[in-house]
């Protein structure tokens, strides 16, 4: 089945492009300017991952997700959606003109562009441990410690009031397969030509939103370096550091200065293209985490709903 690969990129409005800036520095991203956007990449990847327009007084917003597919792949993605009438009218203003637009059935828009794969092909390498030799510790100084730098985008995590229709959408226009879910409260989607366990994960909500963005980090210490990092940076506020059930990946979310949040990932769990990963339905309570500090109540907050 044709099938998109990757995430291409996440767009979404926020009221200060200057605090978006601020923010996405401190977390050890490459934010660029450009016109009146700032765009997100990750250092030494030429992907733009994210976009951001400003949009001053109103709250952030999810505008569109674009994903990328292979150029043998895409002609038989757009006849699939004008067949299943799930095809945009028109272009999102905020977007090119290139490729393919859908309509999400809860408002949003969806991009299917021919790109690059930016997913990973195999289980992404931790870096190499250095064993100290005797008489030296081995954790890193703390005055010695260097910024942490995100790799690449992992995945996104979005809201729905409709988690089952939702991940429908996502399988039918998209080729996205489920890999693990838990009822209608959360769905796990992958790629079929190899990605992390999860390039889009859909959690019940009212209504639509962007609830985190999830960046890889090299090391389990990378993802303690980047909690210090935004600690000392000023963003006091987050969930971590803890482990994954569903995806296996350890984790710390730091709260955006608009109530979502960006996610230090590490060791999430790669299947294979092709891979038939078995979809299972797992109890509600392996659903979220396996440990980790307890859950801030505003944590699962829909800021985006918040509003209507
Ligand atoms: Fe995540």
């Amino acid at each position: 089945m044709a099938a998109v690969h990757s995430i291409d990129a996440f767009v979404f409005t926020v009221p200060d492009l200057t605090e978006a800036e601020r923010f996405y520095a401190a977390f050890g991203l490459v934010p660029r300017r450009v016109g009146t956007t700032l765009e997100l990449y990750t250092e030494g990847h030429a992907q733009r991952w994210g976009v951001l327009h400003e949009l001053p007084g109103a709250r952030k917003k999810l505008q569109f997700l674009s994903f990328a597919c292979h150029a043998a792949d895409y002609a038989a993605i757009a006849a699939r959606a004008h067949a299943d009438g799930l095809v945009a009218s028109e272009p999102h203003p905020l977007g090119s003109t290139d490729g393919l637009w859908l309509r999400h059935p809860e408002g949003y828009a969806v991009q299917v562009v021919v790109g690059p794969k930016n997913s990973p092909d195999a289980k992404a390498p931790a870096a190499a441990a250095v064993a100290p030799p005797p008489g030296r510790g081995a954790a890193p100084a703390r005055s010695a410690v260097k910024p942490v730098r995100p790799r690449r985008l992992s995945h996104v995590l979005l809201f729905s009031g409709d988690v089952d229709r939702s991940a429908a959408f996502f399988e039918q226009a998209l080729g996205l397969r489920v890999t693990d879910r838990s009822g209608d409260v959360i769905v796990f989607m992958r790629g079929i030509h190899g990605s992390d366990h999860h390039l889009v994960a859909l959690a019940k909500s009212d209504g639509p939103g962007l609830h985190h963005v999830s960046w890889d980090v090299a090391t389990l210490d990378d993802v303690g370096l980047g909690m210090e990092q935004m600690l000392q940076a000023g963003y006091l506020q987050g969930w971590g550091v803890g482990r994954h059930v569903l995806g296996s990946n350890y984790f710390y979310y730091v709260r955006d200065p608009w109530g979502s949040y960006c996610e230090y990932s590490f060791d999430i769990d790669f299947v294979p293209g092709r891979y038939d990963w078995p979809a299972r339905d797992h109890p509600i309570e392996d659903s979220f985490y396996v440990w980790g500090p307890v859950v801030p109540p505003e944590f699962t907050q829909n800021h985006e709903t918040a509003a209507r």
